[in-house]
């Protein structure tokens, strides 16, 4: 390990020159994997844009019914074609998502922590991986707590589910999760995300921070912006527009889309900033009418 003393800060991330081992393929750091790994990545990232809309709406695996999620069985069927990849536990789409949308899944893989307790860092892979095949996932999820008490447990799962995943060609989502006594800064998500990528995570999901783009250019794989608590729909639009303008390849939002006060128009307009060059404001003014145009249906 190299001696800490002395350690330089990095400084040069180039975040103005593109990512330079593209080969022919559509998702950064991509281009040397096998074909598997390249069919399933790409029904997660449009081959078009390069780009991705996820729904996450994994969190009962931990929290039980949050608000917008009571009923999975009738949220899901009015969003899932809006979405690119849904992202979600086994029990979570074995009982609730229609079986025909042909949705690429990413499929959560772990778990250990509910909220009854203070410290939600210790998960490890619960799920076998002859289950995410049955499943067909297009990627399993994974959650890691660097800095935080569970920490190493987490980075072994990390890595368990890169060699399983390898073994069968199925891409691993390293989910960056910050740690309650973590602070969400630059240099935090610097260090995280880069360290998930270097385990062989193919993509990774992360939070927004300052200087975003430096992020960016510091990791070698996709990084899919995550959307944290729900907050105005305009803000959730500019969070989706700065994190695509800093380079990031996606976004993975749960609560602010199915908390929205419309659902179905929030996850449209976030497929405006993502794959049609949209700014916020266009965004958001496409939201407005969308939702104006159902009250006018429900009226
Ligand atoms: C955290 C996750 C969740 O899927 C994600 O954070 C939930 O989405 P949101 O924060 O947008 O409600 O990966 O481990």
């Amino acid at each position: 390990m190299a001696d800490m003393e002395g350690n330089k800060d990095a400084k040069q991330f180039a975040q103005d020159v593109a990512f330079a081992n593209t080969g022919d393929f559509h998702v950064r750091g991509a281009s040397n994997l096998d074909w598997g790994m390249k069919d399933r990545l790409s029904r997660i990232f449009k081959p078009e844009t390069g780009k991705t809309v996820m729904l996450a709406f994994d969190h009962g695996y931990f929290m039980g019914p949050t608000s917008g999620l009571e009923r999975l069985d009738l949220l899901i069927p009015r969003l899932a074609k809006h979405a690119d990849c849904l992202m979600a536990t086994r029990g979570a789409i074995r009982t609730s998502v229609p079986a025909n949308y042909n949705k690429s899944i990413a499929l959560r893989i772990s778990s250990g922590s509910s909220i009854l307790q203070n410290d939600l860092s210790h998960e490890s892979m619960v799920v076998d991986i002859e289950d995410a095949i049955r499943m067909n996932a297009s990627a399993i999820a994974i959650q890691t707590f660097i800095g935080a008490e569970g920490q190493k447990e987490t980075i072994e799962a990390l890595n368990k589910a890169v060699n399983l995943g390898s073994r069968y060609s199925i891409p691993t989502l390293g989910v960056v999760a910050v740690g309650k006594e973590m602070e969400r800064t630059n240099r935090f998500f610097l260090l995280a995300t880069r360290m998930l990528a270097e385990f062989g995570a193919q993509i990774v999901k992360t939070y927004y921070c300052d200087d975003f783009e430096k992020v960016v250019a510091a990791c070698p794989v996709p990084l899919v912006v995550a959307g944290g608590k729900k907050v105005p729909e305009k803000d959730a639009l500019t969070l989706a527009y700065n994190s695509i303008q800093c380079g990031a390849a996606g976004v993975d939002m749960g609560r602010n889309i199915f908390q929205s006060e419309y659902p179905e128009g929030m996850l449209q307009a976030v497929n405006k900033v993502v794959h049609d060059g949209f700014t916020d404001k266009e965004a958001y003014a496409f939201y407005l009418d969308l939702a104006n145009a159902n009250l006018q249906v429900n009226k």
